[in-house]
């Protein structure tokens, strides 16, 4: 039988997650979001794109304006949470706070009625607190709540690095830990170009311009579209996410997860390298860090934790 994703939101990141899934052949797409007709018509010519892609899975788009109407959402294996309001210029991704906890409370609740067992994977900005607010409201255990924010970084990162030696992206492997925000945590140390360490090829001064532009790649892009946010890297990024547990290839990938005391960080959600497989996240790897990148991991879990207690979670 075919694996089942639902996209909640059907806006750019939901339907180009939705188009790279159906791309793939990776599972049955439900799209959803609050608008008559639109999840409908994205999927139904998502669909129709099929015969030409060869992709033999099915999409289909529900409009939903109340909880009932996720029953088409049943029995899905992955949850991609994406609804919510983007981040217009000038917004940090902290000022849509409230806002989107209102709107992801209601996606959750209903989600899990239908998909009592699934993964959920949370896109919705800011990123690490909605992940925590989900896992709350689900009860799920946290290793089927997940939220996508350092694989982007990472890809981020890495388009840099390739950029800046001119070398093929998939040389590239970069680390990003912490929150998906200002503080994220860039790790030069663990990120590799064909195996040989980044601060053996690169100036600091280099390196330094690297992870500045990697903290800021969202608001970047965001400045640049004017009224909306990033999203052909953050599906790719889901995309990555759901296929390394669909298929169960225990890939390992940085990815927001609840922590109970691995890193020194208790009860929240921080980005740190995890395995991802049938199970969701399998393992939580600690990496040894220095004392100032363990400072910088603190500091950018501290301001998750802000937010997290603005929403008494
Ligand atoms: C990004 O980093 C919007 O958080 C998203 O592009």
């Amino acid at each position: 039988m075919r694996k089942k994703v639902t996209v909640v939101g059907g806006g750019f990141v939901g339907s180009t997650t939705a188009q790279r899934l159906v791309d793939a052949e990776l599972a049955d797409v439900v799209l959803t979001d609050i608008l008559e007709g639109v999840p409908a018509g994205k999927a139904l010519d998502l669909l129709e794109s099929t015969p030409i892609s060869g992709s033999d899975v099915h999409a289909v788009g529900l409009t939903t304006t109340n909880p009932d109407d996720y029953r088409a959402t049943a029995n899905s294996d992955i949850i991609v949470i994406t609804a919510g309001f983007p981040r217009k210029p000038g917004m940090s991704r902290d000022d849509l706070l409230r806002a989107n906890y209102d709107v992801i409370r209601a996606v959750v609740e209903a989600v899990v009625r239908y998909s009592p067992n699934a993964i959920l994977i949370m896109v919705t900005n800011p990123l690490d607190a909605m992940a925590q607010a989900a896992l709350k409201l689900s009860g799920f255990s946290r290793n089927r709540v997940l939220g996508m924010a350092g694989v982007l970084d990472s890809a981020r990162m890495s388009t840099f690095v390739a950029q800046e030696l001119g070398v093929s992206v998939e040389n590239v492997h970069s680390f990003v830990l912490g929150g998906h925000g200002d503080d994220m945590v860039p790790l030069p140390r663990y990120s590799t170009v064909a195996g040989i360490p980044l601060p053996d090829l690169l100036p600091p001064e280099k390196i330094a311009a690297i992870v500045e532009r990697t903290r800021k790649g969202g608001a970047e892009i965001v400045n640049l579209l004017k009224t909306g946010s990033a999203y052909y890297a953050p599906s790719a990024a889901v995309v990555e996410m759901v296929e390394a547990i669909l298929k169960d290839k225990k890939k390992i990938l940085p990815c927001s997860v609840y922590l109970d005391g691995e890193y020194g960080i208790q009860g929240l959600f921080v980005g740190v390298p995890v395995k991802l497989g049938a199970r969701g996240v399998e393992q939580i790897l600690e990496i040894r860090l220095t004392p100032e990148e363990e400072a910088a991991l603190k500091r950018s879990a501290a301001s998750v934790r802000e937010l997290v207690q603005v929403l008494g979670l």
